[in-house]
């Protein structure tokens, strides 16, 4: 009998050790699926309609979307179980076991300033924070030596970024906006990211991707800036600026860490191409929101009273921040092949680009 309850302890510890590989991910409204929600005095938060329409029972679930994140699409493409948000009522150490936790909240940046016009939100340490209890749960569960190995077998997603820029650097409002050169903004923000990488690193994370920006001076809230209406080119600029300077220092993490494993992906040139080309690609429309309330904007106003377009696959974005459902899939397409990711039933060959796309890179 004794040796039959030590047998099914280590067929069940076993089970554990060798369990599910599940991801962490740390990001901000892009990928948020649900924190802020939970945050009740954030200004941030996606919990009216016509947020999740086009997302399971179609009610607000905390994406900032009609539909999936690219985290989502990515996680689904490459078999990985989509984890829930760190402040969801479900979460649960068996469910973190197998699922993986979402640490990302709408408004956050790399710097812990960004995103304050929002009241409450997660900036990245304090996400790296959270997952650090998360940890300590983990190994009072199962033992250390089988938490050391679940998290170092963990996938990691890190996607911020844009905040630091739109929701910091650029309004007069934050002192980074005078206090440093558009470069000098950068050279900062890639050295917090490298501490922040290296703290992860520490704790355990050795499969890491960094997700990098898109053009963000094309989303509707930078184009009514001007009377033009066109993309905002300093914005569009600093996002390759911190693409370029992200893309190194992931390489350089790479090689420097031990057994890391860290990689950096971005979709700018093909966001690029499908706001300047929206055709192309099977979309209508490349510069408003589908989600919008009249003229009155800037800020978030997908709200109940607006008005949907008629066809929310034809539009890039889905309100003034965020692209739609559509866009992140070609967002999460590029990222795949630049990573080469496999999919599930995959050969080697690439995944395919969309209909007619114009080739890039
Ligand atoms: C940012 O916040 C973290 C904790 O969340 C703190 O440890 C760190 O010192 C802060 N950094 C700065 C520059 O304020
Ligand atoms: C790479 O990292 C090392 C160690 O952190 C540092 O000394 C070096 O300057 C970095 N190189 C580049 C190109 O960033
Ligand atoms: C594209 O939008 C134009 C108006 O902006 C409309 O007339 C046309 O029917 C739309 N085409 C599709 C395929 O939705
Ligand atoms: C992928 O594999 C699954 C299960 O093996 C199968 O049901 C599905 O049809 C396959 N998909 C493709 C595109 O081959």
């Amino acid at each position: 009998m004794a040796s039959m309850a030590i047998l099914m302890m280590l067929l069940l510890s076993t089970e554990l050790v060798s369990g599910k590989v599940v991801q962490f991910i740390f990001g901000d409204s892009l990928s948020d699926v649900g924190n802020n929600n939970h945050l009740t005095r954030s200004l941030a938060r996606a919990n009216l309609p016509w947020y999740g329409i086009d997302f399971g029972n179609g009610l607000p679930n905390g994406r900032y979307c009609n539909g999936r994140t690219v985290a989502d699409i990515i996680g689904d493409e490459t078999g990985l179980p989509r984890p829930p948000a760190f402040l969801d009522d479900s979460l649960s150490e068996d469910v973190i076991l197998v699922k993986g936790v979402n640490f990302a909240s709408g408004g956050g940046g790399i710097l812990n300033d960004t995103g304050s016009l929002f009241v409450q939100r997660f900036c990245f340490y304090k996400q790296i924070e959270l997952f650090q209890g998360t940890q300590e749960l983990i190994q009072r569960k199962i033992g250390k030596a089988a938490a050391d190995k679940f998290f170092k077998e963990a996938r990691y997603v890190v996607a911020l970024g844009s905040n630091d820029f739109i929701n910091n650097f650029l309004l007069p409002i934050y002192k980074d906006s005078w206090k440093y050169s558009d470069s000098g903004f950068i050279n900062y923000l890639m050295s917090t990211l490298e501490n922040q990488l290296k703290l992860l690193h520490s704790l355990g994370a050795r499969q890491l991707i960094v997700f990098g920006l898109g053009p963000m001076g094309c989303i509707p809230l930078q184009r009514i800036l001007s009377s033009s209406g066109d993309c905002q080119d300093r914005t569009n600029k600093l996002a390759l600026g911190f693409n370029k300077a992200a893309s190194k220092l992931l390489d350089n993490l790479s090689k420097t860490l031990p057994n890391a494993n860290y990689k950096f992906g971005d979709a700018y040139d093909v966001v690029g191409n499908v706001i300047d080309n929206p055709h192309q690609y099977g979309f209508n429309n490349s510069d408003s929101p589908c989600c919008s309330f009249g003229q009155i904007r800037p800020a978030l106003t997908c709200i109940p009273v607006s008005t949907l377009c008629t066809d929310r696959s034809k539009y890039v974005f889905w309100d003034e921040y965020h692209p739609s459902d559509k866009a992140n899939e070609i967002i999460a397409n590029e990222i795949i092949r630049k990573l080469g990711f496999l999919r599930p039933n995959a050969t080697n060959a690439p995944s395919p680009s969309p209909a007619d796309a114009p080739s890039s890179d």
